[in-house]
């Protein structure tokens, strides 16, 4: 796999680099709620602006359907981005104004193509539609131009963007993507033990393939979160009305049978989904008809950091309860202060992104606190799964 060190170690000055980047970051009211996306893309862009590079980035917000959605326009990325930056970043219209743009770009300058998802050859599952695409981006980057896959959240499609455009220009990979990979490499191999996988979210469904693939590889599975419902059924338990993936009881079954599962003793059921419902702390083996598990319990909080407590290596994934409702939120807290005090030991910490990494800053906790907090959610799933990532899979075979 080429690198961006590979790339900088020719001359780039002057030429025109196109970047896919990850910038898809949540937005209320058109208000930014978490940058770390953008942050976390900035130094690839720095090295090669700092180059000389004409950069061109690219990125793709949300999931438009059917062409350009004004709600989902990356302006105010382009914003952020040239505050994190040090000088305004012009955001190009698609099509003709974009090349117009892209030929005023100085040496050292940056431009941020509008959303490419508003194009729906971008994720079109035509390959002729989406080469088009890629060939039109390849343009804009002209005869001397390259590419820098440094977007890690998408590596896991087959978009225009993401995968085709490599085939179109000399492909390189950025530095986030190699950090992310170099991290996610460790987990999925030899970790040092005791390693521990915190699991939770509302589906045991979406982590099936993550459990499947790790299980053999760790010491334990801490299980909260919604999904933890479906295990406590599996042990033979009524969860109330709490999430429940009756398709997935057999399975949870099959992980129990392994020994390495480890559930929260006690959960906090509520009357309603809603931060002033009436709600208690109660056994997970006794959840009364009617209530709804939203957080795992005190108990739940101990015996995980006590599961915690001599790990070297921890990866975690969802967050144990309705942490955006405050009187739901400790078990998660409680968890992210187990894992900071792992990682203070020394421990390997790493947090899937998504939910559990939007938790951390909603909690307000220092990501200082952990080793690596990912950028992706499900690139980081389906790497550890074992899964090919096309994006990843086109660096190494152009
Ligand atoms: C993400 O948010 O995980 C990435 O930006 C990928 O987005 P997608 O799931 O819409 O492809």
């Amino acid at each position: 796999m080429r690198t961006l060190d590979d790339l900088l170690a020719e001359e780039v000055a002057g030429r025109r680099v196109l970047v896919r980047a990850d910038l898809n970051v949540p937005l209320e009211d058109g208000r930014i709620t978490d940058d770390r996306r953008i942050r976390a893309g900035v130094p690839t862009l720095r090295r090669l602006t700092d180059a000389g590079a004409r950069v061109v980035v690219t990125a793709h917000l949300g999931r438009p359907e059917g062409g350009s959605d004004p709600r989902l326009s990356l302006a105010p990325v382009a914003v952020r981005l040239g505050e994190l930056f040090g000088a305004a970043v012009p955001l190009a219209e698609p099509g003709g104004k974009a090349a117009a743009t892209v030929d005023a770009l100085a040496d050292g300058g940056l431009v941020l193509l509008e959303n490419i998802r508003f194009d729906p050859r971008e994720t079109s599952k035509d390959d002729a539609e989406r080469a088009a695409l890629a060939h039109e981006l390849a343009d804009l980057a002209g005869a001397d131009g390259a590419f820098v896959s440094d977007g890690f959240g998408v590596v896991h499609r087959k978009q225009a963007s993401v995968y085709d455009v490599a085939r179109e220009l000399p492909a390189y990979a950025g530095d986030l993507v190699l950090t992310e990979v170099a991290v996610l490499r460790t987990l999925a191999g030899d970790a040092q033990r005791p390693y521990v996988v915190v699991l939770g979210g509302s589906k045991v469904s979406d982590k099936l393939g993550v459990m499947t693939a790790l299980q053999p590889k760790v010491d334990a599975v801490l299980v909260g979160g919604g999904m933890c419902f479906t295990f406590l059924a599996a042990q033979g338990h009524g969860v109330g009305d709490s999430l429940l993936e009756a398709d997935q009881i057999e399975a949870c079954r099959g992980f129990l049978d392994s020994g390495k599962i480890v559930l929260p003793p006690d959960v906090v059921v509520a009357d309603a989904v809603a931060a002033d419902a009436a709600h208690d702390v109660v056994p997970a083996d006794a959840i009364p008809d009617g209530r709804v598990g939203l957080d795992i319990g005190p108990a739940g909080v101990a015996r995980f950091a006590e599961a915690l407590g001599d790990a070297r290596t921890v990866f975690w994934n969802g967050p144990m309860g309705v942490f955006e409702l405050a009187p739901f939120a400790t078990g998660t807290r409680g968890v992210a202060q187990a894992i900071e005090a792992a990682t203070r030991r020394g421990a390997t910490t790493v947090v899937g992104g998504g939910d559990s990494a939007a938790a951390i800053r909603a909690l307000g906790r220092d990501e200082a606190g952990y080793t690596h907090i990912s950028t992706g959610g499900g690139a980081s799933l389906e790497y550890l799964e074992g899964k090919a990532l096309p994006g990843l899979v086109v660096l190494e075979n152009p």
